[in-house]
C-alpha cells in the first residue's frame, strides 16, 4: 500500500537529475512510497498531478527552463553574477511554495529541501559566513575594494581568487599573484563581458591591466586568498561530496592539471574515479565528509553537495562552496539517485 508520494519537480529539458531521478523510481518499488512528477512550467500554471496519499514528499531540482527565460537569459547584458540573480531566484521559490501550499493545501509536505534555502547557496559570501558560525574552515577572505591595497596585497606575495558573489559553474573568475593575473571574463573597450555560454570560460593572461582590475573592484565580488592544493598524480582538485543528512552518499575528485585555476567540470576539469578518493590521506577524508555535513546543515538543507579543497598539510581542508543542486554523476559510474531514494525510502516508509 502507498501512503506517501515523492513528488519530483524539475524541467523536461533536465537530462541531468530531474529525468535521472525519474528513470530510477523502480527503486521505490515495494515500498510504501508511490513516485510523481511535475515541471515547472505547469507547477507556476498551478498544474498539479492529482495524488491520493496524504502525505506528499517534495523533492525539487533545478528550474532551467525558468532560469534561462527570466534569469540568465541570452540577451542579458551586465556582468554576470550580481545580486539581480539571487534577487530572481528566491523570488522565483516563493512563486513555487504559494503554488504548492495552495494546491495541496489539505495535504501533510514535507520538503527534501525547504524552498525557502534554495538560493542560499548562491551568495558566496553568505554561505561561507554561514558555514564558518559551524565551524567550518573557509578561505580568509579580504574586505577591501581600493586597487591600491589589493597591488599592495599582491605584492606582499599573497595570491587571491576574485569570483563575482551571485555566480556559479566556475564562471566570472579572476586569479592574482605577482606576475600573474588571470580571468575568465574578457575586457574590451574599457568593459567587463560575459561569454553567452555556460561553457568555454577560458583564461587569459591580464597581468597588471589596472583598468580591468579597477572595474572588477567595483562589481558584487569576493576576494578571498588562494587555497593551496593537495598534488595527486600531478593534478590538483577538489572533493565533492554528496550529503544526505548525516551520511556521505559520494565523493569523487574533481581533478585539472596542477597548474589550472580552477576544477569545474563545466570548464573542463575531469572528474575521477572512485579509485582517486581511495588515494587521499584517510584523516583528511574524514575531516572532509564531517565538514561536507555541517556545511549542509549550516544552509538548513538535507540534501547537497559540497566542494571542499585537501591543504597540501594532509591534514587540513579548506570549504569551497556548497552546491543545492548539484549535478549527479553519470549513473553507469555511480547512480547517486538510487542511493538518494534509499535514504528517502529508510526516512519515510
Ligand atoms: N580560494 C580558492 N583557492 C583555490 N582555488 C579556488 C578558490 N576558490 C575557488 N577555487 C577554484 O575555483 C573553482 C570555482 O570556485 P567556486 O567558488 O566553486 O565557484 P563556482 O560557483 O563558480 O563553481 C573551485 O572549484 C576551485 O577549483
Ligand atoms: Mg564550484
Amino acid at each position: 500500500m502507498k501512503t506517501k508520494t515523492l513528488l519530483v519537480l524539475g524541467d523536461n529539458k533536465d537530462f541531468d537529475t530531474y529525468k535521472k531521478i525519474i528513470r530510477q523510481k523502480r527503486f521505490f518499488n515495494g515500498s510504501s512510497i508511490a513516485v510523481k512528477s511535475a515541471d515547472y512550467e505547469s507547477v507556476l500554471a498551478g498544474k498539479f498531478p492529482n495524488i491520493s496519499t496524504a502525505t506528499i514528499i517534495i523533492l525539487p531540482c533545478f528550474p532551467f527552463v525558468y532560469w534561462d527565460k527570466h534569469i540568465e537569459p541570452k540577451k542579458y547584458k551586465g556582468v554576470y553574477g550580481n545580486k539581480s540573480f539571487y534577487a530572481k531566484f528566491n523570488v522565483f521559490w516563493k512563486k513555487t511554495e504559494k503554488k504548492i501550499n495552495n494546491f495541496y493545501k489539505k495535504k501533510k509536505l514535507i520538503f527534501i529541501n525547504e524552498l525557502k534555502n534554495l538560493a542560499l547557496d548562491r551568495d558566496k559570501e553568505n554561505v561561507k559566513m554561514l558555514v564558518s558560525k559551524r565551524g567550518v574552515s573557509i578561505p580568509k577572505r579580504y574586505n577591501t575594494r581600493n586597487l591600491k591595497s589589493i597591488l599592495k596585497i599582491i605584492d606582499d606575495g599573497k595570491k587571491l581568487f576574485v569570483k563575482v558573489r551571485y555566480g556559479s559553474m566556475g564562471k566570472g573568475i579572476t586569479y592574482l599573484e605577482k606576475k600573474k593575473w588571470m580571468t575568465n571574463f574578457r575586457f574590451r573597450k574599457g568593459k567587463i563581458q560575459c561569454r553567452k555560454s555556460d561553457y568555454g570560460w577560458s583564461f587569459v593572461n591580464c597581468t597588471n591591466n589596472l583598468k580591468f582590475l579597477k572595474n572588477l573592484l567595483k562589481q558584487e565580488i569576493i576576494i578571498e586568498e588562494a587555497i593551496d592544493s593537495l598534488i595527486i598524480n600531478k593534478r590538483k582538485f577538489d572533493l565533492r561530496l554528496y550529503v544526505y543528512k548525516n551520511k556521505i552518499l559520494y565523493a569523487y575528485g574533481r581533478t585539472a592539471p596542477a597548474d589550472s585555476i580552477t576544477t569545474n567540470i563545466s570548464q573542463g576539469a575531469r572528474g575521477e574515479k572512485i579509485s582517486f578518493v581511495k588515494k587521499l590521506p584517510k584523516k583528511q577524508l574524514e575531516r572532509a565528509k564531517k565538514q561536507a555535513v555541517l556545511s549542509i546543515k549550516a544552509l538548513g538543507l538535507n540534501f547537497g553537495g559540497v566542494d571542499l579543497m585537501l591543504c597540501p598539510d594532509k591534514k587540513n581542508v579548506k570549504f569551497i562552496e556548497v552546491n543545492t543542486f548539484p549535478g549527479f554523476p553519470r549513473v553507469r559510474r555511480f547512480n547517486l539517485s538510487k542511493y538518494l531514494i534509499n535514504e528517502i525510502i529508510m526516512e519515510f516508509k
